[in-house]
């Protein structure tokens, strides 16, 4: 053994001498972000290493389950402190001595930039590598864009890059990113190899020459990344610094890359993602949730197996999960098998799975039309036709067939979970899990805690959405939760908004720019009118008549349009495309003069403004009622659910902010 010598180069940074080796530590909790502490530790700690002699070579490596979280994000916004991240990832690569990174978690941003200044990167098999700056609204700023590109060419580095997408071990192995995986912590391992290396040359990643390749290749990844980025800046630059890799000389990408960062981080954009980063984190902290553990599920059982219940029964198998999907009788059960393998057979095409991991998924799950067969399961999610008596009499049987200590989740939409689980004698059982369409895809779910859920129950709910990968979101009851309230304002807004003069493809012109995927109409469209047309004749008897009412859309139901599913909704899809048909913009025009409405030019930012402050303004309803914690969980859900654009924050931070489209 040799000598262990502890030395201390700030608060987060140490180091001990281990046979001829400095193996410096970073202990900087949660995720060891690299903060000006750490940065000054990790700095002084390499500059020791090149002038200790008892030092042949160096191992970085992160205390805990993670290596390095990336930049501390709570640190933008703020002044800047040196020592700079690049002037440590620079002396980590000039260094004289062997550096080998030890990555025993998660590499991420800063935390890659600096395992890619390396001169060796040994990863632990559960680690993940990535440089997920995009999503914060940046680029990243201490040679990502420089360094990946030269170990997995341009083409790789675009797609990676600008999609802010993070890969496990394995594919950061095969694509040259790291140079060996291990089972474990890979401290050990990195000592050795960075003993061999003292006597080797160094292979610095900015020294390398970019990897030669097709042209086209990188043509087509780039175009392909900013196709996908619809408004947001930071894709598009880090597009063009990666291209640009290959074409001048590392100093000079480096010098772009950070301006181009700094550039970045002070912009709207990235304040509005920022947000939305710090949004998930605090979606996390449940009120009255401290300290409860949820169960452990390893059986899900899903009821109906349609377009909802076949999706989440992917999500629930993807996850590893043993699943039971019940239909009312074996032809419709033949068909949910159906549904679910071909789900699993799209996601073979595209490459997420392959075929001896649709088969093991396969093997997870079992299809029938016997209710009985639920007794196993440990949690129960119905997704059978939302009516209340459907849904009340089913969950009278499922009580009298799942275990005591099972958890049984309705899907509705619209309805009132109280009044399912009144129907069953354990009503603290009882939570609301609503997913969104398709739900292998939709990462959103709304938990709903319902006037006697359980705590346990509730926190149950929210593990395994999370297990499921997606994004929990916990509300009261009311009717529709947070989203589909919140989308009922947007809607009604939006019909005000053609009564005074403004058109459908006006409207959805002018949300589109404004970032989101879909325009109002072209959603409703894509949905269905006939939901919301039920709806609205369900409450005519209630309805205040000093209300502003539009009948557009019961027209429009009235003619059957339905929706693109009829081929004719808000607009016509002659071949599939969306067009403006003559007889719809009649229908709108006859509905203003029979209220003498004079219609008016609606300018675009009028209508963002409107729409937005009515999102807002139902926020605002939801928070008062309690049946949303915090403002910010409103914003995940429209963000993630309704395709609000992420990169402008949601509606009730841009109330708060006053900005203006
Ligand atoms: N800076 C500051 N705080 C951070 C942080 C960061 N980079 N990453 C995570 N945190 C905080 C979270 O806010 C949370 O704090 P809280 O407990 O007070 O709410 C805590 O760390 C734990 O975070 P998670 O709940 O997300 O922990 P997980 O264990 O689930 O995940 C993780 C860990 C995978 C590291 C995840 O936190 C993550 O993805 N973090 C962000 C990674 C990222 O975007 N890095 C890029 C930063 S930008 C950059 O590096 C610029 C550079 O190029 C110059």
């Amino acid at each position: 053994m040799g000598e262990v010598t502890p030395i201390r180069f700030s608060e987060t940074v140490s180091a001990r001498l281990e046979n001829g080796v400095l193996v410096v530590t970073i202990d900087n909790p949660p995720v060891n972000a690299a903060s000006a502490d750490m940065r000054s530790g990790l700095l002084a700690a390499i500059r020791h290493a090149g002038t200790e002699d008892a030092a042949r070579a160096v191992v970085v490596t992160g205390a805990g389950k993670t290596f390095v979280g990336g930049a501390d994000i709570k640190e933008f916004g703020q002044p800047g402190t040196e020592p700079i991240l690049p002037e440590v990832v620079d002396a980590i690569e000039k260094c004289s001595k062997p550096v080998v990174a030890a990555i025993n978690g998660p590499a991420l941003g800063s935390g890659l930039e600096i395992a890619l200044a390396c001169h060796r990167r040994i990863a632990s098999d559960t680690a993940t590598l990535g440089l997920p700056e995009v999503k914060l609204g940046i680029v990243p700023g201490a040679g990502g864009t420089q360094r990946l590109p030269r170990l997995v060419g341009v083409a790789k580095a675009v797609e990676l890059i600008a999609a802010g997408r993070s890969v496990a071990a394995g594919e950061a192995l095969s694509l040259g990113i790291i140079d060996q995986v291990v089972a474990g912590n890979p401290a050990a391992g990195a000592v050795a190899a960075a003993r061999d290396l003292a006597s080797q040359p160094l292979r610095r990643t900015g020294e390398l020459a970019l990897p030669a390749e097709d042209p086209q290749v990188i043509d087509e990844a780039a175009d392909k990344a900013l196709s996908r980025a619809r408004g947001r800046a930071a894709p598009a630059e880090a597009v063009r610094l990666v291209r640009r890799a290959g074409e001048r000389s590392l100093a000079e990408g480096l010098a772009d890359e950070r301006a181009t960062f700094l550039r970045l981080r002070d912009s709207d954009q990235a304040k509005a993602l920022r947000h939305v980063f710090f949004a998930e984190r605090a979606a996390a902290k449940v009120p009255g949730l401290e300290g409860v553990e949820p169960r452990m599920v390893q059986t899900i059982g899903v009821v109906g197996s349609g377009l909802m219940g076949s999706g989440i029964a992917v999500s629930a198998l993807n996850a590893g999960y043993r699943v039971i999907v019940v239909e009312q009788n074996a032809e419709a059960a033949e068909k949910g098998f159906d549904r679910i393998a071909g789900l699993l057979d799209r996601a073979i095409k595209s490459g997420r799975i392959d075929a001896a991991g649709r088969a093991e998924r396969l093997q997870r799950l079992s299809v029938g039309s016997d209710l009985e067969a639920l007794a196993a399961a440990d949690l129960v999610v119905e997704a059978v036709f939302d009516d209340l008596d459907v849904k009340t009499k089913l969950f009278e049987k499922l009580d009298k067939i799942v275990r005591p200590d099972a958890i049984l989740a309705t899907n509705t939409s619209y309805l009132d979970p109280d009044a399912i689980a009144a129907a069953t004698s354990r009503p603290e059982r009882i939570c609301g899990l609503h997913f969104f369409s398709p739900a292998q895809v939709m990462r959103l779910v709304e938990v709903v805690r319902c006037a006697k859920t359980n705590p346990e129950v509730l926190a149950t709910g929210i593990a395994v959405a999370r297990r499921l990968g997606k994004l929990p979101i916990v509300c009261g009851v009311c009717e529709g939760f947070i989203g589909n309230r919140i989308f009922s304002a947007y809607r009604r807004e939006a019909e005000f908004l053609v009564e005074d003069g403004a058109w459908p493809q006006e409207i959805d012109a002018a949300m589109e720019d404004y970032g989101f995927a879909m325009g109002p109409f072209a959603v409703f469209d894509l949905a269905g009118l006939e939901i919301a047309w039920a709806r609205r004749k369900r409450q005519a008897a209630t309805r205040d008549p000093s209300q502003r009412y539009v009948e557009i859309a019961d027209r429009l139901c009235e003619m059957g349009r339905f929706g693109q599913k009829t081929g004719r909704g808000w607009y016509a899809y002659p071949d599939g495309k969306r067009t403006v048909d003559p007889e719809v913009t009649a229908v709108i025009e006859a509905c203003r003069k029979a209220k003498g409405i004079a219609p008016r030019q609606v300018s675009s930012g009028e209508i963002v403004s409107r729409l937005l402050a009515a999102m807002a303004a139902e926020g605002d309803a939801l928070l008062a009622e309690g049946i949303a914690e915090r403002a910010s969980d409103i914003d995940l859900v429209i963000i993630n659910g309704y395709g609000f654009p992420a990169h402008r924050g949601g509606p009730m931070y841009v109330a708060k902010e006053g900005l203006r489209p």
